[in-house]
This record gives structure tokens, sequence and C-alpha cells, in this order.
């Protein structure tokens, strides 16, 4: 199959050799990603979420038969060659990170003891302006931004002379809330805020000029603004480095956007959505800053009014009260627990009640998503047709609050983003788009 994978269709580069996955912050989520990308090597477990390594995709008509799996339909790196660094502005190898996290249980992280042992994070460029709650020790100096942009630029270049490609992913903490400034409007006018350490500019957006610069494509699993920026997008595809964004979608986001569709598209109104969370982790205590929050709160709550679009059916979600609450509860540590109690109408307006009670693990579901998304970016580097885009919208099935070109609305709904990134799939493969029509079923 390898070399069937390798020559892919059109002009799509193979997946030769190593693929450096470099993650900013390596705390639950990235740990989660790294112990369980080599407990699936080892044979240990399955990578269960993970669409690039479970999922399969229809090809031709329905009476055709062909269904290969993703990873054996587009030519993705293979777990094997898939190498791990990353950047914390804490000091402890990923074991010890792995064992403070306290997502995976002590007989998978003792199983993989010495691999975890053996990565150890790079200094970060980090500033407790923008992460209120955390008190970093294992962190970079420099005279500006710009000096430390060129320090995490070193530690690229020098990883990327041991692997063949390199992709980098935000794993790290929600920074608090911004907006775009002017030194945001273009590359330029960005390195110029660099030079004169623009407070605009948050530490991830230092990560994530460092990346593109050096051509290497880069995801962001916060809600934070990063690749979110006119400067972003320009630098992307100036290099060819391929951009997505923004927030993990995992647990109660992941559940709106299934539930939602599903009223809209039988007409059912909303009068109402209350979401509220209880969780212990890191993360937790992040989000429990407002700062901070803010910025979490602002991804969770565009979902729905892209979906239910209340302007354009005021009877129906012309009067919803959408309210988002994230409450730090230690005791349950990564295990979070999302309720939703949803008010919804139907014919007549008569009024009926949803009730979700989701009792998640925050970075079990968040891990999958981040193995895809740095397998799905390095292929799109690797295709001609991906790879000067710039932002990669075929990717928003991932996100909470998917990036879209500027001007153009995101696409929310989990199932039309799936057919996009399927169809995506297909159409840079030379295959037939799936568009569900089906009438020559029945000529
Ligand atoms: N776990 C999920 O399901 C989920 C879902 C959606 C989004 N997210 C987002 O993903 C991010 C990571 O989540 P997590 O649960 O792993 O949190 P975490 O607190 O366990 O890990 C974040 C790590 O980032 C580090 N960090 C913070 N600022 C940094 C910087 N400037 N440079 C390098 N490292 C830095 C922290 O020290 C910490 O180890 C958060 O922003 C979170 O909101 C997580």
């Amino acid at each position: 199959m390898t070399a069937e994978k390798a020559s892919g269709k059109g002009s799509i580069q193979p997946a030769k050799g190593k693929l450096g996955v470099m993650t900013v912050g390596m705390g639950a989520v990235a740990t989660t990603l790294i112990a369980g990308v080599e407990a699936v090597r080892k044979g240990l477990a399955k990578p269960i979420g993970s669409v690039t390594q479970m999922g399969t995709i229809r090809l031709g008509k329905r009476t055709d038969n062909r269904t290969p799996l993703v990873k054996n339909f587009v030519p993705l790196a293979d777990l094997d060659d898939v190498v791990f660094t990353g950047w914390d502005i804490f000091p402890e190898d990923m074991y010890e990170a792995a064992a403070h996290a306290a997502v995976l249980d002590r007989d998978h992280l003792q199983s993989i003891k010495p691999f975890l042992q053996a990565i150890k994070p790079m200094p970060a460029v980090f500033d407790q302006y923008y992460v209120k709650r955390l008190h970093g020790t294992h962190v970079k100096t420099g005279k500006s931004k710009c000096d430390l942009a060129q320090q995490l630029r070193s530690d690229i270049q020098k990883f990327k002379s041991q692997v063949d490609r390199v992709v980098v992913i935000w794993c790290g903490s929600t920074e608090i809330f911004l907006e775009p400034a002017p030194c945001h409007a273009t590359v330029e006018s960005f390195e110029k805020g660099l030079v004169d350490n623009d407070p605009a500019i948050a530490p991830s957006q230092i990560y994530a000029y460092a990346a593109l610069k050096e051509g290497v494509p880069f995801a962001n699993g916060a809600p934070n603004l990063t690749v979110d920026l006119p400067c972003m997008i320009e630098l992307s595809r100036q290099t060819g480095a391929p951009i997505c964004g923004k927030d993990f979608k995992t647990g109660q986001t992941l559940i709106k956007t299934v539930l939602a569709p599903a009223f809209k598209a039988r007409m059912l109104g909303v009068s109402g959505w209350y979401s509220t969370n209880i969780l212990g982790n890191r993360d937790g205590e992040v989000l429990d800053d407002p700062e901070s929050f803010k910025t979490k709160e602002e991804s969770k709550l565009g979902v729905l009014d892209y979906i239910l679009q209340p302007e354009k059916y005021p009877d129906l979600y012309g009067n919803i009260y959408h309210k988002v609450r994230i409450n730090y509860y230690p005791p349950r540590g990564d295990n979070k627990e999302g309720w939703d109690n949803i008010d919804i109408f139907g014919w007549l307006g008569y009024p009926m009640q949803i009730k979700v009670d989701f009792l998640c693990r925050d970075s079990i579901l968040a891990a999958p998503i981040a193995l895809d998304l740095v397998l799905f970016l390095d292929l799109a580097q690797r295709t001609p047709e991906l790879r000067h885009l710039g932002i990669q919208e075929w990717l928003s099935f991932y996100f909470k609050s998917p990036q879209s070109a500027p001007g153009l609305y995101p696409e929310h709904d989990l199932f039309i983003q799936s057919m996009k990134l399927k169809n995506t799939l297909r159409h840079i493969m030379g295959e037939d788009l799936i568009t569900h029509l089906g009438l020559e079923y029945y000529d």
C-alpha cells in the first residue's frame, strides 16, 4: 500500500522520511497526544477518535464498494515516522508532565516511561500578562519580542535539520482576550511590532510567526487569535505554510454542533441554551481568570448564531438566550462534566426541554484531533493546490471557531464540515465529489 500511497494523484509529494511535530505547551492535550501515539505504535492501544487512523472514505458510487481507510487513500505520514518535541514554561519531561496531567493511568504511562522521559520541553516564550494564572520558570529571555521570535526560529531550524518536515501545533494555555490591532495588519507592521514590543502581540503570535517564517504549518488548538490575523494569513500564503484554527472542538461544542443542525433541519425553535461545565485541570485553572475565560467564551458562543441563522428565521431563533459557563472544580481533574439545558419549541409553539449531561474526558477527546491536524496540515503542505491557500477551511471539522476566508462566514455544522473534509480529500486525489444526489440508482 505504501508505494500506492506515495504516488498519490496529481503532484502531491509523498510522505517520505520523518515528520517532526512541535507542540507549543506540553500539558494535558500534548502529553495525551504524544503518549497515545507511542502506545498505538507499540500496539498497546487503538487510536480511537482519529479520522486519519480509523476513518474510511467512500469513493465512487454506493454500488462500487470502494471504501479505503483514509490513511491508505491519501499519502499521510505514518505514525512510525512521527517525532515529537516542543516548548513549555515548566521544565518537566513528558513523563512527569503526563503524570501531573493525570489523564492516562499509571499503567499506560509506565509502559512507555523511557520514551516519555526522553522528551524534554525547550524553554518557552511566555509573559504572565497574557496568562495570569501561570508562573512560568522555564522561559526564554530576550531584548525584544523580535529577539524572542529569532530564538524560536533557531529552535525550529535545529529540529528541521533532524527530520524531513515539521508542523507546529499550539497546545498551550488560553491567553487573555485580545482584538486585532494595527500591528496585525500586514507582515511588515507585525515585524515592526515585534521590534517595538507591541503589547498587542501575545506569545502565541510569536510562535506562529516563527513557524510561518520557517515555512512550517501551524495549527491553533486554543481560542487565542494567534493565526486569525491578516498578517499571519499573508505570511502563510507567502511561505506556503498552511494554517488552521481555532480551539479544538471536543466535548460540549461537539454535541452542540450536532444537535443544533438537527433542530434547524426540522425547523424546531430554540428559546434558550444554557451550557455549564465543571473541570479541574490546569486548563480549568487558567480559564478561571476572567480575561482568559472571555477568550473561550467568545469561541464557544459563536457556534449557535452561525448554525441557526436567527436573522433568517426570526420566529424560531430570534429570541434565543445562549449562556456558557466554565467552572474550575479541582476534584474532577481532566474529567470534565458538561451540562446543557436546551429549551426548544415545536408545532404551534409548544415548549419542550432536552438535558444533556456529558461526563467526558477532555484530553482524550482532544488528542486524536491534534493528531489528525498535524497529519492533515503536513498533507496540505505537500499538496500544491492547498499549500498556498493559507487558511485550510476544510479542517473546520476539528474547531469550535473555525477560521475561514475574510468576509466568509464559517461552517459550524459538524456534518457539513465532515463532508467538506472528505470532499477535499477526494478532490486532491482526483476522485469524484460525493453530493448524495443518488438519482442514478433509480434510472
Ligand atoms: N483539553 C481539551 O479538550 C481542549 C479542548 C479545546 C481547547 N483546548 C485548549 O488547548 C489548550 C491546551 O489544553 P490543555 O488541557 O492541554 O491545558 P494544560 O494547561 O494542561 O496545558 C497547557 C500547557 O501550555 C503551557 N504553556 C502556557 N503558555 C505557554 C507558552 N507561552 N509557551 C509554551 N507553553 C505554554 C502550560 O505550561 C501548560 O503546560 C488550552 O488552550 C485549551 O483551552 C483544550
